[in-house]
């Protein structure tokens, strides 16, 4: 067979096999569509039939279950796992930009109670822009640097605010004496004047979600981030771009999506078997949330490890949760139909994590927040690779035009 050859737009690159690669699911790069269609990456690697995630090389598994959050943070940032050193260095400059400013905390004051935290979330981190002039230039190296600090230590001031907004209770200053996880915990769970408790067990299976989410190669929000940033947006409104990004359902909201849904199944009377029934029949227009993936078509590893994460810290807070039992219901009933084995459906990272946050006390609205704290390094990671390489230029995905060729304009 005759296969078409192409060249890439900018005429760089000759990619060729276009129509056939696509038609059979391979893919090609060609850095004429930058950003979108085509993106090339050190970060992280996913092999979506075996079911393989690392980050810089290193397996999901190791970094969930032998480093940090802020170790990770560095790790997607720098490229490399710190030194102890480093780590002291890049823990005490995160310390040092927790605060608010004075009038930022005002601006929370302008949304209504009841508001979702995330679109407060994201309009305070692209607030921050006009908050800090000096780390807006991405040609700067000092000023993104700065600006990566700033954004690592705030959001989870922003995102405990949002809380304490959406409750009605008063926003605490940081106590910098704490860890980062440790720190967002007291600020969202605390009181102003009273000593509060973090509990290790919680602070470690959160710090280790944090891990878990910290990033997915070209996902929505962080393909977002990287194609506001690639019009020389600053770091700070891109990543607010990527907040917004996450928010939807069929993404970071999708963990609220599956909560909602193992609710409506427990008010129905529980019945796993006869739920999956109905989604096998798409009875009206019901879905199974938290199961399959665009890139996953085999068990997500992210999920594996929320799973015994939930056993666990349901555990040890002495709580048990019917709808746990619920989700690993489904779970059984989908690994011995052939309806789900035939089409590759598998809990994705989705799937447990809302269980795990509504055990340590988080409403729903709060889980695409925490989503959002968890995924800020990878966003932050593909903005600074991203700029990094001098000859990106600005995305532009590709159109194909399936309009009218052309038409008189008859009055
Ligand atoms: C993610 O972690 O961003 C989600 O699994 C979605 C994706 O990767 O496309």
């Amino acid at each position: 067979m005759e296969l078409p050859i192409l060249k890439a737009t900018d005429g760089s690159d000759s990619v060729g096999l276009g129509p056939f690669l696509a038609k059979t699911g391979l893919t090609t790069f060609d850095s004429g569509f930058v950003n979108t269609a085509a993106t090339k990456s050190d970060i992280t690697y996913i092999d979506g039939d075996v079911g393989i995630l690392r980050y810089r090389g290193y397996p999901i598994e190791q970094l969930a279950q032998k480093s940090t959050f802020v170790e990770v943070s560095y790790l997607l940032i720098y490229g490399e796992l710190p030194t102890p050193e480093q780590l002291e260095v890049f823990t005490n400059k995160i310390r040092r930009h927790t605060l608010l400013h004075e009038d930022l905390k005002r601006f929370f004051d302008g949304f209504p109670r009841n508001a979702h935290p995330m679109p407060v979330v994201s309009s305070a981190a692209n607030a921050l822009s006009a908050y800090y002039p000096d780390s807006l230039d991405p040609k700067d190296p000092a000023q993104v640097e700065l600006a990566t600090i700033r954004l690592l230590a705030k959001l989870p001031t922003i995102a405990a605010y949002a809380y304490k907004k959406s409750v009605g209770q008063p926003f605490l200053y940081p106590d910098n004496s704490l860890g980062l996880v440790e720190n967002f915990l007291r600020l969202t769970f605390g009181f102003p004047a009273e000593p509060y408790e973090v509990n290790p067990e919680v602070a470690k299976a959160l710090d280790m979600l944090f891990i878990l989410h910290a990033d997915h190669e070209q996902n929505c929000s962080t393909s977002t981030v990287r194609l506001v940033g690639s019009s020389q947006a600053n770091l700070f409104t891109s990543v607010s771009a990527g907040i917004n990004a996450l928010w939807g359902p069929l993404h970071g909201g999708a963990n609220q999506a599956v909560l909602e849904m193992l609710e409506d199944i427990e008010t129905s009377g529980g019945d796993t078997a006869e739920f999956m029934r109905r989604v096998k029949n798409k009875e009206d227009g019901v879905k199974l949330m938290g199961f399959g993936h665009r890139v996953y078509k085999n068990y997500d590893p992210r999920a594996a490890i929320v799973k015994e994460t939930a056993d666990q810290i349901l555990e040890s807070l002495g709580v048990s949760d019917p709808l746990l039992d619920i989700a690993k219901g489904l779970e059984e009933v989908a690994l011995n139909d052939d309806y789900f084995i035939e089409r590759r459906l598998y809990p994705n990272v989705d799937f447990y994590t809302g269980v795990i946050y509504r055990a340590m006390g988080f409403p729903t609205r709060m889980f695409t927040v925490l989503f959002a704290l968890g995924r800020l390094p990878g966003w932050i990671a593909h903005w600074r690779e991203m700029h990094e390489d001098t000859s990106t230029k600005i995305g532009r995905p590709r159109q194909l035009y399936t309009g009218y060729t052309e038409r008189d304009y008859v009055p």
